[in-house]
């Protein structure tokens, strides 16, 4: 679906913040779970490393600590958020919505919260949703997360999934622009035909969770990984290509591209066909892994704290995920260097950027 509202004013993003997990699991370690080798999987993937929750550790908790550094970059105090959208596909529980939790935890009394299921693009369809409530004046100030646990519904037995997936959570507040500024167009697409590509089949209604689900492994990914790889790279071009056109850009105009981190030969491939340089577009891949809903909002914190980004540069942002869902949004950055500077200086902020997970 691609459609320009008339809206009467912009949005943008005006602080971001991201958590990762302490523990990491490394190649070598996956090495002696399951028969596959450190080689294997930084050739096809581009992955060394990723994070994995401790026991007891929620979403929700991961969400919390990246949130309160968006704020904090942000100069919002918790009180001020009007809406909460949260994009996940690991929520703590199936109900509560997660983002209700995270408003509990950050005491965003007077926010709105509810939760996106969009899989590893719901940080793409969090950005259209929060242009769209800005824009029409229903908020003022959004907070928009991505958060995974997908540590937590992955199969440590099956080779095909455990190496890609990791932990994290990254946040972006979200307020009103000027018109023309900001995000200026968002894209996103579905295809449900595609949906058993990537699934977890149990613990819906479809087949809620019983000895046999369990043990099944039912309540772990299941992916045909080689099918959904073709779709993606068409997917992510094809949304990147539509979002340049409605903001009246081209691929040369981009300054930076922040891809969701799938797979780095995916991240690769879409590149190439867009005809966009490698030092423009960002690869984090080989730390975090596919963290999903999160790895946007990750990679883009690490760029704002590192000082990448200034005031008028065009960025792209584009995904692909289980659903099917795909898209992509452009925005001209707004948030002004002095901000970025002082993000990049405060105490912890490097640790943070390089994931050191404090
Ligand atoms: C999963 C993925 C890395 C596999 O890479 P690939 O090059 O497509 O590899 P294939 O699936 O063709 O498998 C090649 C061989 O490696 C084997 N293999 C799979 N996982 C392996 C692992 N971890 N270690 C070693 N060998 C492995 C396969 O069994 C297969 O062996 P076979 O030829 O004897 O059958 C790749 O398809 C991918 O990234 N797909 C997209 C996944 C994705 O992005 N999912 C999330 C959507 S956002």
């Amino acid at each position: 679906m691609t459609r320009q509202p008339d809206l009467v004013r912009g949005a943008t993003i005006t602080g971001t913040g991201m958590y990762v997990p302490e523990r990491v699991l490394t190649n070598r370690d996956l090495e002696r779970m399951v028969e596959t080798s450190d080689e294997w999987i930084r050739e096809r993937t581009g992955i060394a490393e990723r994070r994995i929750g401790a026991p007891g550790q929620a979403s929700s908790d991961l969400a919390l600590i990246a949130s309160q550094r968006a704020l904090e970059a942000a100069g919002l105090e918790a009180g001020e958020i009007d809406q909460i959208i949260l994009a996940t596909t690991t929520p703590d529980r199936i109900l509560p919505s997660c983002a209700c939790t995270l408003q509990a935890k950050l005491g965003a009394k007077r926010a709105a919260a509810y939760d996106v299921f969009a899989a590893c693009t719901g940080f793409i369809y969090g950005m259209g949703i929060a242009r769209g409530v800005i824009g029409t004046g229903l908020a003022d100030n959004v907070l928009l997360v991505g958060v995974e646990m997908l540590s937590r519904i992955v199969d440590y037995g099956d080779r095909n999934t455990c190496v890609l997936f990791g932990d994290g959570a990254g946040a972006a507040v979200i307020r009103p622009c000027a018109p023309g500024d900001g995000i200026l167009s968002v894209t996103i697409h579905s295809d449900g035909v595609l949906g058993d590509l990537l699934e977890v089949p149990a613990g819906g209604s479809l087949q809620p969770a019983s000895e046999q689900t369990v043990r099944e492994h039912g309540h772990f990914i299941k992916m045909r990984g080689r099918e959904l790889f073709k779709v993606a790279v068409r997917g992510m071009e094809e949304s990147l290509r539509t979002a340049l056109d409605d903001a009246g850009l081209t691929p040369e105009s981009l300054d930076l591209v922040i891809p969701h981190q799938a797979n780095q030969r995916i991240i690769d491939a879409t590149r190439e066909r867009l005809g966009v340089p490698a030092e423009k577009v960002i690869l984090n891949i080989e730390r975090y892994g596919n963290t999903s809903s999160a790895s946007i909002p990750i990679s883009l914190d690490e760029v704002v704290r590192a000082g990448r980004l200034k005031p008028g540069d065009n960025v792209g942002f584009v995904a692909f995920g289980g659903g099917a869902t795909w898209g992509a949004t452009v925005s001209r950055w707004t948030m002004p260097a002095p901000v970025a500077a002082k993000v990049v200086a405060a105490p912890g902020a490097v640790a943070a950027a390089h994931g050191a997970g404090s």
